[in-house]
């Protein structure tokens, strides 16, 4: 995961043209959250599965403007996420959130122009040997999934949400677009990248669908259990906002245990998807089922 990760860290420094003149402030507002970190978790799937698709090296390269168009909307709905109006948290990323240092305006405009500019970063994907009609297809699919019935769908079902009223099947419904859309569209885009078969870009949907749903469940048992430390945001964000989450719903084993087999559920996806190799898709969902940030 650490080459993929390099990859993806040397190309999120290189987003702006050299010429394209942008406001010192919103530029410095973009930089701030980018620059904080992360997993970078969508951006090395994406690599992973263009990899996983021919089995060569060398395809990475194409998706990079993927993976990093992905981490930038990712990066986005963060700094929106953590907005007063939303989850009104203080720290993400183990700094300060964007609105505490740039003030809510500029925090806002920062998550504009990173989606907007997404956009332009995905379509740069042509000038690495993506053929048109793929590049087409995820321009598409990332409007789709991060969009509006995606994950900004799925963030406002999560807004309604309540306590007491929110249901199991609507909550695993907040879940799969909230997160598990985008992480499912990372996939799909490096399957893209490797002109993957529509057969191969299904399994490697279904796969981001379930590590999707199971990340989102794990990041809702860290929130009551995890260290503030590792984590870089703080505890306790859902209880304060009262909002409806897995261990909420059905307690932390219960919630463990569907985190176990949502993994179970994705590997297998994976391993009849005819791929030239499966491990590296294999093993990040391994690890991750395991994170403790
Ligand atoms: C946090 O995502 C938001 C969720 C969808 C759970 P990550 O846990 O991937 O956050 P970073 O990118 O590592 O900061
Ligand atoms: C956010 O879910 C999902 C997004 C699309 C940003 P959370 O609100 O649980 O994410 P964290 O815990 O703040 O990272
Ligand atoms: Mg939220
Ligand atoms: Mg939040
Ligand atoms: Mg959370």
């Amino acid at each position: 995961m650490n080459g993929l990760r390099d990859l993806v860290e040397a190309s999120l420094k290189e987003i702006v043209p050299a010429d394209w003149r942008v406001p010192a402030r919103l530029n410095e507002a973009v930089r701030y959250s980018l620059d904080a970190g992360g997993k970078r978790l969508r951006p090395i799937l994406a690599l992973a599965a263009a990899e996983s698709v021919t089995g060569e090296e060398v395809v990475r390269q194409k998706a990079v403007p993927f993976a990093t168009a992905i981490e930038m909307i990712h990066t986005y709905s963060l700094i929106h996420d953590d907005l007063p109006a939303m989850d009104n948290d203080d720290y993400r990323r183990g700094r300060l959130t964007n609105h505490k240092v740039y003030g809510e305006a500029m925090a806002i405009l920062a998550g504009d122009g990173l989606l907007t500019h997404a956009f332009y970063v995905a379509s740069q994907a042509a000038a690495q040997g993506v053929p048109a009609d793929r590049v087409l297809s995820v321009v598409s699919e990332l409007a789709r999934y991060a969009g509006l019935p995606g994950m900004v769908g799925g963030q406002t079902d999560d807004m309604l949400g309540e306590q007491g009223i929110t249901s199991m099947e609507e909550l695993e419904n907040i879940h799969l677009h909230k997160t598990s859309d985008l992480i499912a569209c990372s996939l799909r885009a490096g399957g893209h990248a490797a002109q993957a078969t529509p057969g191969q870009l299904a399994a490697l949907e279904l796969f981001g669908r379930n590590i999707g749903l199971a990340f989102q469940i794990q990041d809702d048992i860290l929130d009551v259990v995890g260290d503030e430390t590792k984590l870089g945001k703080p505890l306790k964000s859902d209880e304060k906002q009262g909002k409806v989450t897995y261990p909420y719903l059905i307690g932390l084993d219960a919630s463990r245990e569907r985190v176990r087999s949502l993994t179970e559920e994705a590997v297998e996806a994976i391993r009849t998807a005819g791929l030239a190799r499966s491990d590296l898709l294999t093993d990040i969902a391994n690890v991750m089922m395991k994170r403790d940030h």
